[in-house]
C-alpha cells in the first residue's frame, strides 16, 4: 500500500505531506482501490452548510473492493473466522471465494424481493457469517444498511426502522450471549408490528428455536438462498453516494442516524486499518467489538476485508463459560492482532493474572483499544499480561460520525504514552479550542477537540436533518466540526482524549445520551422530572446516576424496578440505572435549568467542593441532594 507507515521519519513526512497537499496524498492512496469510473476532483468542501464531497464524481462499490479484487490471488485465504458464544460448538470459516459466492446470491435474493439502490434495509441480527453477508449483499447492490446493535429493545429497533423508513429487516430466530437467551424474533416482531414501511422480514436459522412465523411477511434466509444465481455485478455506485446509516446518540433528542458515504469511506477505513494495525499479510485480526457499532463496521468488516485480511468474529462475551475465554480464543485462532475495549480489560484484570499461566498468548503481535479513556492502570495490565511487554498498544480514538480512527500511535513507530491517543494519523488536523472559539496554540494546555479539515470518511450529514447534523457538529464553532470530547496536548504534542464535555455518557463503550434515558425515566407515573449524570466507575469507566423527583411518597423498591424495566423496554439492558435518588427538587438556575455540574458532583462523591452555587433559585436543595446521596 502507498503511504504504508512504517518508521516515524514516514510517519512525519506522510503528515507533512497531507497538511500541505491534502489531495494528492489522498488521491495516491485511493488509487490502491478499485474503481470504475475516475474522479474528476478529489475534494470539495466547505463547513458552514455544511457540504463534504471527496473523489467527487467517482464510481466504484465497496463490495467489490472487499471481495472481488481480491480472487485472482486469494480465493482460497479465510476471510471470515466465527467463534460461537459456546466454547463447545465448532467454529467456522469461511473463504473469500466462498464469502463471494454467497454474497452473490444473498445480493441476487434482495433483488428479486424489489430492492433498489438507495433502498433502506435493517440488519438486526447476531454475530454471525450471514450478518457480514447481509451488509456486504446490500453494498454490493447500493442498499443502504442501518445495522442496529442486537441489545437494542422492541422500541428503539422500530424508532430505527421508522425513521429511515426500512423497507426490509433481516433478524435470526434468536442467540445466546453468555448465559442469556435472546429472541430476536420475537422482538423484531414486536417492533415490526409499529413499523409500517416493512414489507418482508427475512429470518436466519441461528440457535434453532421455535419461533412465531408471519406468513404474509416472514421468510427464511435458507430458503431464499436455494437455487439463486451464484453472479451478482456490483453497482456501480458514486463516491458521495450513501452507504449505510448507522444512529448513535447525542446530548438530546433520539438518535441520530449518522450517514456516510462510499468513495472517502472506504479509501480512509482501508488506509487506516492497514496502518494503525500495522497489519501484514496472513495476520489474523480480532475485534471484540459487536457489527451492531461503528468498531464493528469499520474494523470487524470493512477495513479487514478491503485488506483482504482474517478476520475474527466472536459471538459471545469475555466471561463465558469463564474469565479465560478472550485468551482461549487467541490460542485456539492463533490471533495475531487484538482490538478490544477498556470496559472488558478492566473486567478481566479483576480475575487476576494466574490465569496466563495456562493460556498462550504468544501468536499476538499488536493491542488495541477503542471506545473510551483507557486509564494508566488498564494499560498497564493489558502491556504486562496480555502482551507480555512485547505488543505495542495502540489506543484509538475515533466516534461513529468519524467512520474511522482519527488520533492513534502507529504501533511499533509513534512512542507510546499509557493513556494517551498520542498523535493525529495523516490528514487529521485536530485543534483544540477555548469557550470562545479561539484555537489554543502551543503545547502542555487542555480544550475542546474538533478538527478544522475534511477527511475522507467523515460522515457526510443526519439522515433526512441536515439542519440537525449542521447543528450538532458544525455551529458551536463555525467553520469546525466539534467532537464533543475534551481533550489535553501534553508537553511533546500528544493527545489525551478527557472525555465528553457534552451530556453523552460512555458506560462500558456504549453512548448513552442521558437526555434520552431522561425521557424515558419520566414515563414513569410517578415521576415529575428527573435528571441523570455520569459517575466515574471502575470497570464500566462510567455509572449512570438518575436523580428523580416524585409526586406524593413513593415505595422506593418498586420505583427502581418499574424504572429498570421500562428503560429494558425502550433502550436495552445496557442502559440499566446504577444508582436511583429520589429527591425533592433538582438544582435549577433562576431560569430553570438544571445545574448538571453540581449533580456531577454529588454523583462523584465529592460534596465539599460544589464550586459556584449562588445562581441557584434554591440552594437548600443541594444540601438535602448531598445528605442523601447514594
Ligand atoms: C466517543 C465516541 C469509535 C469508537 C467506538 C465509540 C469516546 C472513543 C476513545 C479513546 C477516549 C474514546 C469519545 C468519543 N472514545 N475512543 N480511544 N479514548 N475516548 O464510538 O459510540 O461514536 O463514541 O467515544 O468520547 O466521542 P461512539
Amino acid at each position: 500500500m502507498q503511504r504504508f507507515i512504517k518508521t516515524f521519519k514516514d510517519y512525519e513526512q506522510f503528515y507533512k505531506e497531507s497538511i500541505e497537499n491534502p489531495e494528492s496524498f489522498w488521491e495516491s492512496i485511493a488509487k490502491e482501490f478499485y474503481w470504475r469510473e475516475n474522479w474528476e476532483k478529489v475534494l470539495e468542501w466547505e463547513f458552514h452548510t455544511p457540504n463534504v464531497q471527496w473523489f467527487v464524481n467517482g464510481k466504484c462499490n465497496l463490495s467489490e473492493n472487499c471481495l472481488d479484487r481480491h480472487l485472482e490471488n486469494k480465493a482460497n485465504q479465510i476471510a471470515l473466522i466465527w467463534e460461537s458464544n459456546d466454547p463447545k460448538v465448532a467454529s467456522k470459516i469461511m473463504t473469500y471465494q466462498e464469502l463471494y459466492v454467497q454474497v452473490c446470491k444473498f445480493s441476487n435474493v434482495l433483488k428479486s424481493l424489489g430492492i433498489k439502490k438507495g433502498d433502506r434495509i435493517c440488519i438486526y441480527m447476531p454475530m454471525s457469517l450471514e450478518v457480514v453477508i447481509a451488509m456486504l449483499a446490500c453494498t454490493r447492490i447500493g442498499a443502504i444498511h442501518s445495522v442496529v446493535f442486537a441489545g437494542f429493545s422492541a422500541a428503539s429497533l422500530a424508532d430505527r426502522i421508522n425513521d429511515a423508513e426500512c423497507s426490509l429487516l433481516i433478524t435470526a430466530d434468536g442467540f445466546h450471549r453468555g448465559e442469556k437467551y435472546i429472541s430476536l424474533k420475537s422482538i423484531a416482531d414486536d417492533a415490526s408490528y409499529i413499523c409500517p414501511s416493512i414489507q418482508k422480514t427475512i429470518v436466519l436459522k441461528h440457535s434453532n428455536t421455535e419461533i412465531s412465523w408471519k406468513s404474509s411477511k416472514d421468510l427464511w434466509w435458507h430458503e431464499l438462498m436455494q437455487n439463486v444465481s451464484e453472479n451478482c455485478q456490483p453497482e456501480p455506485m458514486d463516491s458521495e453516494d450513501p452507504l449505510f446509516i448507522l444512529y448513535t446518540s447525542g446530548s438530546t433528542g433520539k438518535p441520530k442516524g449518522v450517514l456516510h458515504t462510499t468513495g472517502g469511506y472506504m479509501v480512509y477505513v482501508g488506509y487506516t486499518f492497514k496502518n494503525v494495525f500495522q497489519y501484514e499479510e496472513g495476520d489474523i485480526f480480532w475485534c471484540t467489538a459487536d457489527v451492531g457499532w461503528i468498531t464493528g463496521h469499520s474494523y470487524l468488516v470493512y477495513g479487514p476485508l478491503l485488506n483482504g485480511a482474517t478476520t475474527v468474529l466472536f459471538e459471545g462475551i469475555p466471561t463465558y463459560p469463564d474469565h479465560g475465554r478472550f485468551w482461549d480464543v487467541i490460542d485456539k485462532h492463533k490471533v495475531n492482532i487484538l482490538y478490544t475495549a477498556p470496559t472488558a480489560i478492566r473486567a478481566l484484570e479483576q480475575f487476576g493474572n494466574e490465569i496466563f499461566k495456562t493460556k498462550d498468548l504468544s501468536s499476538l503481535k499488536v493491542l488495541g483499544t477503542v471506545g473510551e479513556p483507557i486509564n494508566e492502570d488498564a494499560w498497564q495490565w493489558y502491556y504486562e499480561n496480555v502482551g507480555k511487554k512485547r505488543c505495542p498498544i495502540t489506543d484509538t480514538w475515533w466516534q461513529t460520525e468519524t467512520g474511522g480512527i482519527l488520533i492513534a500511535p502507529i504501533p511499533g513507530v509513534t512512542p507510546l504514552k499509557p493513556a494517551f491517543a498520542t498523535l493525529p494519523l495523516p490528514g487529521i488536523q485536530p485543534v483544540l479550542l477555548d469557550e470562545k472559539g479561539n484555537e489554543i496554540h502551543g503545547n502542555d494546555v487542555e480544550g475542546n477537540l474538533c478538527i478544522k479539515f475534511p477527511w475522507p470518511s467523515m460522515a457526510r450529514t443526519v439522515y433526512r436533518n441536515h439542519e440537525r447534523f449542521k447543528q450538532t457538529y458544525f455551529s458551536t464553532y463555525p467553520n469546525y466540526y466539534f467532537t464533543g470530547d475534551g481533550a489535553k496536548r501534553d508537553k511533546e504534542g500528544y493527545y489525551r482524549i478527557i472525555g465528553r464535555v457534552d451530556d453523552v455518557i460512555n458506560v462500558s463503550g456504549h453512548r448513552i445520551g442521558t437526555g434520552e434515558l431522561e425521557d424515558v425515566i419520566n414515563m414513569h407515573s410517578a415521576v415529575v422530572e428527573s435528571a441523570v449524570v455520569g459517575y466515574p466507575h471502575d470497570i464500566k469507566g462510567q455509572g449512570i446516576y438518575a436523580f428523580v423527583v416524585c409526586v406524593g411518597p413513593v415505595d422506593e423498591e418498586a420505583l427502581v424496578r418499574e424504572i429498570q424495566t421500562l428503560i429494558i423496554e425502550k433502550i436495552g439492558v445496557f442502559s440499566k440505572l446504577d444508582k436511583l435518588q429520589v429527591v425533592k427538587g433538582l438544582p435549577k438556575t433562576r431560569s430553570g435549568k438544571i445545574m448538571r455540574r453540581i449533580l456531577r458532583k454529588i454523583a462523584e462523591g465529592d460534596t465539599t467542593n460544589l464550586g459556584d452555587t449562588s445562581t441557584l433559585l434554591d440552594p437548600s436543595i443541594v444540601d438535602l441532594i448531598k445528605t442523601e446521596a447514594k
